[in-house]
């Protein structure tokens, strides 16, 4: 099992980012953005559904704990700052709203008894995952509230001065010229965003992608219990683009991401102060509006 980063890494091991001597330094290289077949609107329904579900089973036990530390820096987070609403943008399967409301419902990340138990959880993306949401809202009652229709994240919303935003796996699908100027929307539309990346630009995140072939292989018997079982059978068995697709995705993904400099970078254009923490494989960055 992979190691995330230590559970107070935003507290600990970040910067503001205000036009600092980082801004000013330029990168030798511009960073490639290929395309993911996640991002095709040609893509089967089904097929992309078993990205996603890929994608879930490789951030969770035996393969990584990446879920269960975003939603707990996402619960610790909101507790600080006082919101009473966390919205995930870009949420996919919304595995991370479905474990953050089980985390506050037990008061799990409450441990000196500053609960999140009345906290509300939104989640959405710009292709909703209807089923999985209506699950949700069916298990945890009011305190989860899907939107199900598309919410694109690059469009201007307001959700409040009560909200903070989580983004997971996400911001990467913004093109690189696109990015400063959705996270200051982000940052003006909210209390604070919270942008969780499993993945960095380095040759290490790149091979440990190549090894997804492995738990992407797993995932018809993982999810055996839920229904789309033929689904999986044929795109991870019969047909394995799934698992191949998925490398393809993690490695343009790693390309995508940013690094330290580029991150101050952008903040500083976008207007806003950013704590930046980074692990071998992971980044957590948290963004607020400077003024
Ligand atoms: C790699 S998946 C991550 C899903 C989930 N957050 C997770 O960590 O498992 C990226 C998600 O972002 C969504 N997405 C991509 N571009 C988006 C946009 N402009 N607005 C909203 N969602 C977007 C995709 O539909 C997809 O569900």
């Amino acid at each position: 099992m992979l190691a995330e980063p230590h559970a107070d890494a935003l507290a600990q091991d970040g910067q503001a980012a205000t036009g600092t001597e980082h801004a000013s330094r330029t990168t030798w290289w511009k960073p490639l953005y290929l395309f993911e077949f996640m991002d095709l609107p040609w893509l089967p329904q089904g097929l992309r559904h078993t990205l996603r579900e890929i994608l879930e089973c490789v951030s969770t036990p035996p393969f990584r704990t990446y879920y269960r530390w975003v939603a707990r820096e996402t619960l610790q987070q909101a507790r600080r700052v006082g919101v009473t609403q966390v919205v995930e943008l870009g949420a996919g399967t919304a595995r991370i709203t479905a474990t953050m409301a089980a985390m506050a419902s037990r008061g799990e990340d409450a441990p000196n008894g500053l609960g999140t138990g009345s906290m509300v959880f939104v989640c959405c993306d710009n292709n909703p995952d209807v089923p999985a949401y209506e699950a949700l809202a069916r298990r945890f009652g009011p305190h989860v509230r899907p939107i199900y229709e598309p919410i694109d994240l690059a469009e201007p919303r307001q959700w409040g001065p009560d909200s903070l935003l989580v983004l997971s796996a996400t911001l990467h699908h913004i093109p690189h010229s696109a990015r400063s100027e959705v996270l200051r929307n982000l940052c003006h539309s909210g209390n604070g965003v919270l942008v969780f990346e499993p993945l960095r630009r380095t040759i290490w995140s790149m091979l440990y992608v190549l090894l997804s072939i492995v738990p992407a292989l797993v995932v018809p018997l993982r999810f055996a219990g839920r229904a789309g079982r033929l689904r999986r059978v044929l795109w991870c068995w019969l047909l394995p683009v799934a698992p191949l697709l998925f490398c393809w995705d993690g490695i343009v993904s790693c390309l995508r991401q940013w690094t330290r400099i580029e991150w101050d970078r952008a903040a500083a254009e976008a207007g806003c102060r950013c704590k930046l923490g980074e692990s071998l494989f992971c980044q957590c960055a948290y963004l607020r509006r400077a003024s």
